[in-house]
């Protein structure tokens, strides 16, 4: 059983500045949703039920947003209106909610560190909510399916990169085992392309072992001088079984303008309220 999964929300956001000055990253919503949500409800839906979020400065409307607002909520049921004010109670229903401090973002190794003692020593997933993937079954869902299947210390979610943008990935190298599934022989973040294993990327989505916290106090700074997640995972292949998973979804890199526009686009479209909404006025003004 996995039951806890991590969050880690503390970056700066750079890429979207100026609208991340003030308000995190995590919070830009697809649609109606934030970011962040997305990601706890596919943990939801995967049976998880602790949500620890790394949080920073400037934070906050993530912990407001996990909240229960009992104006807000008094407000809805006053007016009657079941619809939205089931949509509020979603957001804090079927989970309980921990935050630790990241107070400086030391990379994703520091930020999942971070999480040590609220995890324990069980197994535990951990979600970037800026891959956002769009799948029938939630990859995390998947991914438990794997780590059953082939009795793994962790399951890493992957997926095939053009070779021109590894640098941007953990890529790893494996031995195929099953149709999509590699045993991960060794991994190596950002690689220059000549030099990149494979095109086999690491995705936001990882099962990782209680044994990834010691690993990770044993991690030096590495690329763009950050404690890197992938680093403390390379450490653990000998002594655990690192499986690599390429799921079945699309994926939105919404860390990125380019990719969030992407996502919000898709989701909009398919979206029952305002998709043929949007459609007609593509279609109307020729934008597509
Ligand atoms: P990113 O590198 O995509 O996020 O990290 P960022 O640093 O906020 O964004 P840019 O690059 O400046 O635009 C992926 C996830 O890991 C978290 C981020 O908040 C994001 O959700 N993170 C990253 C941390 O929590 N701490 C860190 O030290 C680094």
């Amino acid at each position: 059983m996995i039951r806890k999964a991590v969050f880690p929300a503390a970056g700066f956001g750079t890429r979207f500045l100026p609208a991340t000055k003030a308000s995190p990253k995590e919070m830009l919503p697809l649609v109606d949703m934030p970011l962040i949500q997305h990601g706890v409800e596919e943990a939801k839906a995967a049976g998880m039920r602790d949500m620890i979020i790394v949080t920073g400065r400037g934070k906050n409307a993530i912990e407001d947003h996990f909240d229960v607002s009992f104006e807000l909520e008094a407000m809805l049921s006053k007016k009657g209106d079941s619809a939205l004010l089931s949509s509020v109670r979603r957001v804090t229903d079927g989970a309980d909610f921990f935050y630790v401090r990241q107070n400086l973002p030391l990379g994703l190794g520091h930020a999942v560190l971070r999480s040590m003692d609220l995890v324990g020593q069980e197994p535990f997933a951990v979600v970037l909510s800026d891959d956002v993937i769009d799948a029938r079954v939630p990859v995390l869902k998947q991914m438990i399916r794997a780590y059953e299947k082939y009795s793994a210390g962790a399951v890493l979610a992957i997926q095939r990169v053009p070779k021109e943008a590894v640098s941007r990935y953990g890529i790893l190298r494996g031995k195929r085992i099953a149709n999509g599934v590699y045993d991960v022989e060794d991994m190596v973040e950002k690689p220059k392309p000549a030099d990149a294993p494979s095109d086999l990327a690491i995705i936001g989505r990882y099962l990782l072992p209680p044994s990834i916290f010691p690993a990770l106090m044993a991690t030096k700074p590495g690329a763009g001088g950050e404690i890197q997640l992938t680093d403390a995972i390379r450490a653990l292949i000998g002594t655990e079984r690192v499986i690599g998973l390429e799921f079945q979804g699309v994926r939105y890199d919404a860390g990125t303008k380019l990719g969030f526009q992407m996502a919000n686009i898709a989701f909009a479209l398919k979206d029952p309220e305002i998709g043929p909404g949007l459609r007609a006025f593509l279609k109307k003004e020729k934008l597509t």
